[in-house]
């Protein structure tokens, strides 16, 4: 069976990536494809390793339905850019951040989550650390346009 992977990356792992990775596991498990879809997510810094997801996240994330509690945070590593074929930055620092380690032959791999919205018209998903319950609300909205655009991708790819 084709497979296809997908890791979501933002600075601390406990905000915006374990989001994005829990509303995706949400429209995967509902499209039937958890056999075909790996799901992920990690940090590019390391202030965070082996926490559970904001407290705010874990709230606002509940509220739609979306459980992010099991959710740990983890750095990414340089194993990542092989076992992943997607490996989606929240914003622009992050990208950087990415492009920065990732091996010369897995450079195509490392995009914008944002890419997968055009119809938002945001280039990235704006870090809600230091706001407000508002942010959080934001990060679920542009990761649940994103996610559904990005799943359609993934369709495509595995019907390739
Ligand atoms: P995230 O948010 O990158 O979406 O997980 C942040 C989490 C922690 C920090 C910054 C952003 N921090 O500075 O500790």
């Amino acid at each position: 069976m084709k497979k296809v992977s997908v890791c979501f990356v933002c600075l601390g792992n406990i905000c915006r990536s374990p989001t994005a990775e829990a509303v995706m596991r949400h429209l995967v498990e509902e499209a039937g494809l958890t056999e075909c879809i790996d799901v992920d997510s990690a940090g590019t810094g390391d202030w965070h390793i082996g926490e559970a997801p904001d407290a705010r996240a874990q709230r606002a994330g509940g509220r739609r339905g979306y459980d992010l509690a099991p959710l740990r945070a983890r750095q990414i590593e340089a194993d990542d850019f092989q076992r992943f074929d997607f490996v989606l930055a929240m914003d622009d620092a992050n990208l950087s951040a990415l492009e920065d380690v990732c091996p010369a032959g897995a450079r195509e791999k490392v995009r914008l989550l944002m890419e997968f919205a055009p119809q938002l018209d945001a280039r990235v998903v704006a870090d809600p650390y230091f706001g407000g319950d508002a942010g959080f609300e934001t990060v679920l909205d542009q990761c649940e346009t994103a996610c559904a655009g990005l799943l359609a991708a993934l369709r495509t790819r595995l019907g390739d």
